[in-house]
């Protein structure tokens, strides 16, 4: 029984992956930002971080709406990729990039990769982080420091600790030229599914995903770089 669902249809599932990603996008953005704060030093950081702790219920409501963003874009994004697998069950030998307007590259043919060492790296991430030493369920005194004579989580010491370790840094450094790459073809292709279609917007789409992965990327790369180097 086919679905009466638009939204179901191959389209409908390119539409829902290109709408969570790009409001991913934003998210990741945003997280970057804020992670350049540590540049500035542990108290702003944890200033940063302690002004996201104290919106409450507001920053529960906005965790919910991540998290249903996350699976809807890794539960589609899995979804049309079988879909392809199913229309052609046997992998040419030998690909060839069918340039432009297609622009299918590598990247396009590693999104599925890419994406799934992306959402076990959120998992592990996630846990590392929020839910580590100092976190909710997790209360640890010795990653509490005060702020203006009121006890904050000290996150800045965590990262700090986190990133001297080589296989963190350099392991985040390897995720986030992935994220690159996913980012690169998905802003492209989300804007196209959106209906930036036109042939001749084609160089500029791309180069807008291109630039806009690059500069996330970069920025994220930045701070377990600096920290390892000692450079701030
Ligand atoms: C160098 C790179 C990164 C650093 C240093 C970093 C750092 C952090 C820290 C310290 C937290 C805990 C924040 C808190 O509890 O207030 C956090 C949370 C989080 N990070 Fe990252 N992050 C990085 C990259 C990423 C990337 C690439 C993604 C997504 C693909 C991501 C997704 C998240 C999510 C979803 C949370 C949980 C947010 C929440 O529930 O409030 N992070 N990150």
């Amino acid at each position: 029984m086919s679905s009466k669902n638009p939204l179901r249809s191959p389209i409908g599932k390119k539409l829902v992956t290109g709408v969570t990603g790009l409001g991913l996008v934003v998210f990741v953005f945003i997280h970057m930002t804020g992670n350049l704060a540590l540049f500035t030093g542990n108290e702003a950081y944890n200033q940063y971080t302690h002004f996201l702790t104290s919106l409450g219920g507001l920053l529960y409501v906005i965790e919910a709406g991540l998290v249903a963003f996350f699976l809807f874009h890794i539960v589609n994004g899995i979804q049309i990729w079988l879909g392809k697998r199913k229309a052609r069950p046997v992998g040419y030998d030998t690909y060839k990039s069918a340039g432009s307007p297609s622009q299918q590259s590598a990247s396009s043919r590693s999104m599925i990769i890419t994406g799934l060492i992306l959402a076990v790296f959120l998992v592990v991430h996630v846990i590392s982080f929020k839910f580590g030493p100092g976190g909710p369920g997790n209360a640890d005194p010795a990653y509490v420091t005060t702020i203006g004579g009121e006890e904050v989580r000290d996150l800045a010491k965590l990262v700090r600790e986190n990133f001297a370790s080589p296989f963190y840094t350099f392991g985040y450094t390897f995720v986030m030229l992935l994220l690159v790459v996913h980012l690169r073809h998905g802003i492209w292709s989300a804007l196209q599914s959106l209906g930036a279609m036109r042939p001749s917007l084609t160089p500029l789409v791309y180069t807008i995903g291109a630039v806009v992965g690059v500069l996330i990327g970069a920025g994220f790369i930045a701070l377990p770089l600096a920290i390892y180097f000692n450079l701030i």
